[in-house]
């Protein structure tokens, strides 16, 4: 099974992801995890990237639509894998049905009001895990490996004001998109625990 998962920034798809990949076996493949490694590391990827994503801005597609479809090649994938922030515009949609069958489209429909203080409270961890600052007691270390966690660089207001800008401009359209495909799935993200909004995928996903 191969995934999109769709959804605003702070709606909860990474937070997903790492349920989806443990219970279905699939690949989790997000180009905002790639784009930030790659900053780290000093690539020149990470150098074009950085300055698109500290505006809150798309990385131009000719770069993201390229790491894509090489990491789609590469032999891991073939048991299935799930897409995280890709495709982001229709033009990415367009260029991955190029090079790539999609399933399900899986739509994590937020509020606009609550992704604010969803973004800007999250605590992030090296390791890939992500928390809340409500539900942190206080503590600042990773409760899967203790590690220290840290705030995203881009997880800021006025940065989050512009991706959520983007998002609707550009990433949204893709919902209808889908639906004309027949591939949209929609679960509500804004009501309930993580694990609610993971039971809502399952029962959407099949067991
Ligand atoms: P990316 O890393 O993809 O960020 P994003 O889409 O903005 O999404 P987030 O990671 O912010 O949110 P999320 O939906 O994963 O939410 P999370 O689960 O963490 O992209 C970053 C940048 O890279 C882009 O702006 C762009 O510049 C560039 N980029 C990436 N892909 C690109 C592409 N295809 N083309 C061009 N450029 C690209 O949850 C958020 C918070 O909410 C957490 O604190 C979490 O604990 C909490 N939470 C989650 N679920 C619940 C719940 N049910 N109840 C309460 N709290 C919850």
């Amino acid at each position: 099974m191969n995934i999109i998962l769709l959804g605003a920034p702070g709606a909860g798809k990474g937070t997903q992801a790492s349920k989806i990949a443990a219970k279905y076996g699939l690949m989790h493949i997000s180009t905002g995890d790639i784009f930030r490694a790659n900053i780290k590391g000093g690539t020149p990827i990470g150098k074009i990237a950085k300055s698109y994503i500290d505006a809150g801005k798309l990385v131009p597609d000719e770069v993201t639509c390229e790491i894509v479809k090489n990491r789609l090649s590469e032999e891991d994938v073939k048991k299935g894998y799930m897409l995280d922030g890709f495709p982001r515009n229709l033009f990415q949609a367009e260029e991955l049905s190029k090079f790539a069958t999609i399933d399900v489209c899986l739509n994590i429909d937020v509020p606009r009001d609550l992704l604010m203080d969803r973004i800007c409270g999250r605590r992030v961890c090296s390791c890939g895990e992500s928390y809340h600052v409500s539900t942190l007691n206080g503590s600042n270390v990773c409760a899967k490996c203790g590690r220290e966690l840290y705030i995203r660089e881009d997880d800021n207001p006025a940065t989050v004001e512009a991706r959520l800008k983007t998002y609707e401009e550009q990433t949204a359209p893709l919902i209808g998109y889908y639906k004309k495909k027949g591939k949209l799935v929609t679960v509500h993200g804004g009501k309930g625990s993580p694990d609610e909004v993971f039971a809502q995928i399952v029962l959407a996903l099949g067991e």
